[in-house]
Order: structure tokens, then sequence, then C-alpha cells
């Protein structure tokens, strides 16, 4: 259903569909899937989603995606959440700022650039990027170093499947992603007062980048992603902090090195390159041990325990056998 959204930042609580709608509608899914012969599609039925310009084709694909078999079951964050409560500093630091100044936030055309250590670089449009790949829909946690947290239902495809199409070579160990600069449409590029330096940069060591959880998104709430959560390709890292999953990518390069990372730039004492969901290492501002999980009114905090890889220990865990995650944060 497609509403008109009244102005504000943070929506009120009579705009918020009943936690049970939610739970109702994800367990209606589940017995859709279950069931019928075709699988459920991405776009069955989620309450209050604004629709927000993007191009018919890809639209269309992301109605049509199906349903991830290994989805969590967590109770799904209102759109109205995580469309409006946001980090995206090149619209602003405030929460309610990218809602606001992403809004005539123009993503088409759009082209993205694979290079460094490929056997195939090139600069591809999106509809070309996409073409060979299934959408399909992942509900997963997203975990904020702030410490707050939502569940959001992703439409996109394996990060994995998108990288062997431009066969890395032998000396690609790292991927490095970065983000559009565009100053006159992005406020935050031109402020006085930058926050951080841009464009935004984020990477992944190489088998990290291929584990199957790492996801690139075209879409949420089964219908394209909204400019504020990073329109229209963006990474989602589910077993890291929300920082790593780096929005509107314009390029994607192979290196040997480590990237320079925007936050570990920044503050190299607070965020780590690796940025594992950790509860046992405290960042200096914010405990880890325990999340707010959006919504969480001020009066009734909705306070749960973090969990290591935020949940994902089971599919990730291997990757950093023997490393110091104190060290390696
Ligand atoms: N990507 C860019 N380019 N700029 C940003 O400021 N913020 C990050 C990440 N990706 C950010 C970004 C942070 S800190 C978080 S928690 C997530 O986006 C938030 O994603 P969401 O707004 O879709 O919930």
């Amino acid at each position: 259903m497609i509403i008109k959204v009244p102005s504000g930042t943070e929506p009120r609580p009579s705009e918020i569909t009943p936690e049970q709608v939610y739970l109702n509608r994800r367990q209606f899914i589940q017995v859709a899937a279950a069931t019928a012969l075709t699988p459920a599609l991405a776009s069955a039925g989620y309450e209050g989603v604004e629709e927000y310009p993007a191009p018919a084709w890809l639209r269309q694909q992301t109605q049509a995606a199906e349903q991830w078999p290994a989805s969590t079951d967590d109770t799904v964050t209102p759109f109205e959440y995580a469309s409006r409560y946001n980090n995206f500093y090149e619209f602003g630091t405030g929460k309610g700022d990218p809602y606001k100044l992403a809004r005539n936030f123009v993503t088409d055309p759009w082209s993205v650039v694979i290079d460094g250590e490929v056997g195939r670089p090139g600069r591809l449009s999106l509809e070309d990027l996409l073409k060979p790949h299934r959408l399909e829909e992942r509900i997963y946690r997203l975990r904020c170093v702030e410490a707050w947290s939502m569940v959001i239902p992703w439409v996109g495809f394996p990060l994995n499947s998108l990288l062997k199409r431009f066969e890395p070579n032998s000396d690609a160990r790292y991927v490095e992603f970065t983000t559009l600069y565009r100053p006159e449409s992005m406020p935050g590029q031109r402020s006085a007062f930058k926050a951080i330096e841009y464009p935004y940069v984020e990477g992944l060591r190489l088998d990290e980048a291929m584990n199957d959880l790492a996801f690139m998104g075209v879409g949420m709430y089964g219908n394209t992603l909204p400019p504020q959560n990073g329109a229209p390709l963006r990474l989602v890292v589910p077993w890291k902090y929300g920082f790593k999953s780096i929005k509107s990518i314009v390029r994607i390069r192979l290196r040997r090195t480590m990237p320079q990372t925007t936050w570990v730039k920044s503050a190299p004492h607070e965020y780590g390159f690796y940025a594992n969901v950790n509860p046992s290492v405290d960042h200096p501002r914010w405990s880890q041990k325990q999340e707010r999980r959006l919504p969480s009114p001020w009066f009734r905090s909705n306070l749960i325990p973090t969990l290591p890889f935020n949940g994902y220990a089971e599919q990730v865990a291997a990757l950093y056998q023997g490393m110091d995650l104190r060290k390696f944060f």
C-alpha cells in the first residue's frame, strides 16, 4: 500500500502498523511459501511502504523477488522506521536528515565501475549490472555500532555472484566500495563542517565478500530502495556493524592491499576495518553488550542482548579462525 507521508522525521506511534500485523504477515508468508507451488513474492503485503522514483524495470524486478528460505524470523521493523531513521552522512548527520534531504536525489541513470585486480574490468549501467541476477528477498538483522538495531527485508542478490562475473585474479585480496561523490546533490559533501571525508569508502577481505551472506541490495520491503537507504545499489553485510554496509555505490575495486576506509581514517581507535558485531568488545562510547531494537520508545526501551556476529556466527565465524578479534575489531 502506498501512503502519503506527512512531514516530520520520526514516525508517530499512530502511524506505525501494530507489531502483531507484521508478525501475522510473516507467518502468512511462511505458510504461503511452504504450501504454494510457486515461491512467495517479496512484494506480498508490506504495510505503509512509500514508493520512490525508480526505473519501471527495476521496480518490476524488486516486486517479483523470491523469498530466501533462511531469512530471520525476528519481527520486521516497520518501514516508517527503516526509511526515516537513517545514517547517510552525505545527506546530514541527524537521523531524520536523509529522509528529508535525499528526497530529490536522482539515481537514474546510474553506472558502476568494476576495476582493479579483475580479468574483465568495465563500467556497467545498473541495468546491465543486474541483468544476469535473479533477485531475492532476504530478511536480515541490521546492527549499528551506535547500539540500535532493525530487521529489514532487503531485495538483491549475493555479492559473490557479481564478483565472479568480473573474474578476480590471483592478486585480488580485498574489495573496495565507493559511494557517489556529487556535492551539488549531497549537502553533507559540500558542508563547511564535514563530519567525515568523502567519497565514503568501505571494504571487505575477498573471502568475506565471497561469503554467501554478503548481499547487494537494490530494494527493500518489496520495492526499490528509497534514496535515504542507499538507492540504487548498496552493500548489506549483516554480521558487521552497519557502517560497513555502504550506500549508493559507484565503484567496486578489487585490490591487493587493505583499503583505507572512511571510519577507520576518521577515528582509528574507535572503528576497525573488520567491524564484526561483537558484544565482548565495547566501542569507547557505546557498550556493545546490548542493543535497542527499534521501535524502542524512551518510556519502554526495547533492549535485547547483542549476539556475536549479529547472530550469524554459524555462517561466518570460520572466516576469523585464529584471529584476535579484540585486536582486529
Ligand atoms: N553509506 C554512506 N555512503 N554514507 C553513510 O553515512 N552510513 C552507514 C551505512 N552506509 C553510511 C553508509 C551506517 S553508520 C549505517 S548504520 C547504515 O548505512 C544505515 O543504513 P540504513 O540507513 O539503511 O539503516
